[in-house]
């Protein structure tokens, strides 16, 4: 592999029309096997003396939720309790839970569980630490995007899923209910400040949540490595202007080998929950990828995921029954994900031979022969996972497509990370591929 594959000329471009900097803002990450059992040390040393423990109703009664406790109050951290957690939260719940918790004493938090547990801590702690009316930290335009004055109380993120990458974004995704619209609050504040990632916290994900947080995974290593160099960005008027998403940087590719253990472990932690290996490599390229992916964001498929979770009226995944329709993240980037990397492999073409490679397939030929490789691929991943290859499959019909079309049109913070400068017909094309 020559340096050129992994370093396009345009990152070294330079000129004052384009953007010439980019932005690592790394996190703290205790990682390994047990390390859960450090989450007292670790808020102790954060100077926490009262916490809330974030966690889902169902995992609150749990032997892990039992050690987390034990190992902060060791500690002589008081421990008050938030259970109130939805999975895929949105606007209403989280300003219910901050009414629930806003008289507490607190000077710390911590989120035990998958992307939306942790994802309620941020915006609890968001809300708690400088009160605001929520819409006005919701991304533009569907809020005003502002961001808070200052630090929110330390967070401490201890993942039970090894896909969303939550403990290490500063990104929270949430529905708002009235708009029927997925949407997210992002600034430099609401990154946890430790996030402690131990695979055996792992072990208990059902089979469909293993898939579904795999394939993030996967999609998140891909997104960020393909998204357009940060330097093919407009130069920025002023240092705050500049997006948390930078486009792809030699940095993100670092983490391209995530994509080969996404091939080699999920299949193997779908199979048998207890495969440790399988769960080590898993859990540690959640977090690799949420690095890549923290700086230099993700395109296409999580736009078009937005609109697919957020529209869906009749479905449900196993492992999934809450009595309502849902299409958890991972499976909603992953049924788009396939059609948008063959689409846009002519446009990156090195970095998606790069992908080739790293899925072990053959990455000679046309971009477009590696692009339906990397298709080929994908399918047949998503078949061995038992999940759907298609929209219809999960209940949409061509009489959905206006609506999806514009969802996908809204996410124009991720569609501006597309390797293809991309248009609304170009958008409608891949949704009519899906159905
Ligand atoms: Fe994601």
């Amino acid at each position: 592999m020559g340096a050129s594959t992994l370093m396009p000329a345009s990152y070294i471009a330079h000129s004052d029309i384009n953007d010439s900097v980019f932005v690592i803002n790394l996190p703290y990450i205790k990682f390994g096997l047990g390390a859960a059992r450090e989450v007292g040390y670790e808020a102790k040393r954060l100077g926490i003396t009262s916490v809330l423990l974030v966690v889902g109703r169902r995992l609150a009664e749990s032997k892990l939720a039992e050690s987390v406790r034990s190992s902060l109050e060791s500690q002589g951290i008081k421990v008050e309790v938030f259970t109130d957690v939805h999975i895929e939260p949105d606007d209403e719940a989280i300003v219910q839970g901050y009414k629930k918790v806003k008289d507490l004493k607190l000077d710390g938090f911590v989120a035990l569980g998958g992307g939306s547990t942790i994802d309620t801590a941020k915006l609890l702690n968001l809300l708690y630490t400088y009160p605001a009316d929520l819409m006005d930290y919701v991304n533009k335009p569907i809020g005003k995007g502002m961001s808070p004055p200052g630090p929110l109380k330390p967070l401490i993120a201890v993942p039970t899923t090894a896909g969303t990458g939550a403990e290490n974004t500063n990104v929270a995704v949430l529905d708002i209910k009235k708009l029927h619209v997925k949407t997210g609050v992002s600034n430099q504040y609401l990154r946890p400040s430790v996030a402690i990632v131990d695979p055996l916290t792992t072990v208990t994900m059902p089979q469909t949540v293993t898939a579904s947080t795999g394939l993030d995974v996967l999609n998140h290593a891909i997104e960020s490595i393909t998204a357009h160099p940060y330097t093919s960005r407009p130069a920025v008027a002023s240092p705050a202007d500049r997006p948390v998403y930078s486009g792809s940087t030699p940095v993100g590719d670092l983490f391209a080998p995530v994509v080969s253990w996404v091939v080699k472990y999920l299949r193997r932690a779908y199979a048998d929950p207890y495969d440790i290996e399988a769960r080590y490599y898993m859990s540690l390229g959640a977090s690799l990828a949420g690095l890549g992916f923290g700086h230099a964001g993700v395109h296409v498929p999580h736009a078009m995921a937005y609109p697919i979770a957020g529209l869906v009226s009749s479905w449900h995944p196993p492992d999934y029954d809450f009595g309502y329709p849902i299409v958890p993240h991972g499976i909603s980037t992953a049924i788009p994900a396939p059609y948008a990397f063959r689409f846009l492999a002519p446009y990156n073409e090195c970095k998606f031979r790069l992908v080739a490679r790293m899925m072990g397939l053959d990455d000679s030929g046309s971009p477009r022969e590696v692009g339906e490789r990397i298709f080929d691929f994908y399918m047949k991943l998503l078949e061995d996972l038992h999940l759907p290859t298609g929209l219809r499959k999960i209940g949409f019909t061509s009489a959905d497509l206006d609506r999806l079309v514009e969802g996908a049109w809204a996410q124009q913070r991720l569609l501006m990370l597309s390797p293809k400068i991309i248009s609304k017909d170009d958008i409608g094309t891949l949704f009519k591929e899906m159905l």
